[in-house]
């Protein structure tokens, strides 16, 4: 079976390749589910998957995060990551070249958008909020709906979206592939200039999970010697409060009761789980009802990190929300009452009572989440 295949042999061995991929196909696919290596429908899975030959590399991260989960056949290297950043940051790989992945994930952002939706290569509207990329190689999975379970799985998505990038694996292999100092790049990370859609998703996923945000205000004062100002301290504690009115609720504590869906163990700022946060009655997107078919679902969103989350406004998966202060008003009405309405969401009907200086409070605690070093790291710039 012939599994190895690079673009500069493409003229020579096209033919073989045509007949070798359609009668090897359903081992092929069988060989890649087993390996966390999916196929692109285009099938465009061509280079020998047993070359990797860049230089290990370790990646940095606080004593107080757990361990990341860095898939055992896409070990992180210098060489493969340096090429996961120029790929991240190419205009072509968008049919017209005039976006690439950082175009809606760009580091001001904290490599989000700016727009409720996100606009595509045509100006045509995402269905959804662009989403941060930050911590994700500690993410159990991807999209606001969760549709995909690895990072690599998910990087095969935007390129071939009509919204997003709107072109195709077979096209985008070939133009990487004949670029000159591309095939130095693969040679380096992967041990030949083969391209593929497993090697540019890998790439880019090794990139991704070097971006990581652990410097913030809030970081340097619990986990280190610097203090929180009055303000966020009190936005903190009223982050970890339980909620509810004592005299109503045995056992209340008048704060946000943010920290059950949102405390990844004060973190990562995510249960990696997925909640209907009570933004609707009625569901005009059915969040990850539509990953798991089941009613009880319905509305059910990704909890989304809170590190840098004063730079990634608008908010929610439909950016509905413009500002933190109308997030936080949002959960202090209590939310909208719907069947799937989470049980954490303890204050629906009454809402949680906050005044308007708890508020100001949170939103400076929030605030503190901030990570300058991070979005300002030359290591995560447009390289191009
Ligand atoms: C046109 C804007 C746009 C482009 C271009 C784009 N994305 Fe996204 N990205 C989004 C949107 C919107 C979502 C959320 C989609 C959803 O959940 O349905 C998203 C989600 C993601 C996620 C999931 C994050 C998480 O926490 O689950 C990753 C990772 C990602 N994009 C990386 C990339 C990469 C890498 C590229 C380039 C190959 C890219 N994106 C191109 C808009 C874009
Ligand atoms: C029941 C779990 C739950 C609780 C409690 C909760 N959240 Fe959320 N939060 C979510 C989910 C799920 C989303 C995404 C919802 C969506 O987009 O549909 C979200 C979204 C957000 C966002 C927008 C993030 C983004 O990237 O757009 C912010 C900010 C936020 N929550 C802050 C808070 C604060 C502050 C509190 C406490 C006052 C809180 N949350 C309480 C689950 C929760």
């Amino acid at each position: 079976m012939i599994r190895i295949w690079g673009t500069y042999q493409m003229s020579t061995r096209f033919a073989i390749l045509v007949v070798a991929m359609s009668l090897t196909w359903a081992a092929c696919s069988k060989e890649n589910n087993d390996s966390n290596r999916l196929a692109p429908s285009s099938g465009k899975v061509l280079c020998d998957s047993d070359q990797e030959t860049g230089t290990p590399y370790q990646l940095e991260k606080p004593f107080y995060f757990p361990e990341p989960a860095i898939p055992a056949d896409n070990p992180l290297t210098e060489e493969g990551i340096q090429l996961g950043k120029y790929l991240f940051w190419d205009k072509r790989l968008s049919r017209n070249n005039t976006i690439s992945c950082g175009s809606c994930h760009f580091p001001s952002a904290t490599f989000s958008d700016d727009k409720r939706k996100s606009l595509g290569l045509y100006g045509g509207q995402t269905r959804r909020n662009s989403m941060a990329l930050v911590n994700l190689a500690w993410n159990t999975s991807f999209f606001w709906d969760g549709k995909a379970r690895t990072l690599e799985e998910q990087l095969l998505e935007p390129i071939e979206d009509p919204i997003e990038m709107d072109h195709s694996w077979r096209e985008v292999v070939e133009i990487v592939g004949t670029d000159v100092q591309y095939q130095k790049m693969f040679s380096d990370a992967f041990g030949s200039p083969c391209v593929d859609s497993v090697r540019i998703t890998y790439a880019m996923a090794q990139f991704i999970r070097t971006m990581i945000s652990a410097n913030s205000p809030f970081d340097r004062s619990f986990y280190g010697s610097e203090m929180l100002t009055q303000s966020e301290q009190r936005g903190l504690e009223l982050f970890l409060a339980e909620g509810g009115d004592p005299n109503v609720f045995p056992g209340g504590q008048r704060g946000g009761d943010c920290f059950h869906c949102h405390g990844g163990s004060l973190t990562l700022f995510t249960d990696q789980s997925f909640h209907n946060n009570g933004l609707d009655s009625i569901f005009t997107d059915l969040g990850r009802a539509e990953v798991n078919g089941s009613p009880l679902s319905e509305g059910q969103f990704k909890t989304p990190t809170l590190r840098n989350i004063a730079l990634s406004a608008p908010y929610m998966h439909d950016g509905r929300f413009a500002t933190l202060r109308e997030v936080i008003e949002h959960y202090n009405s209590g939310g909208h009452i719907s069947l799937t309405l989470d049980p954490l969401m303890k204050f629906q009907g009454v809402g949680l009572g906050l005044s308007d200086q708890d508020i100001d409070d949170l939103i400076a605690f929030l605030e503190s989440l901030t990570d300058e070093e991070f979005v300002n790291n030359p290591d995560f710039q447009d390289p191009h």
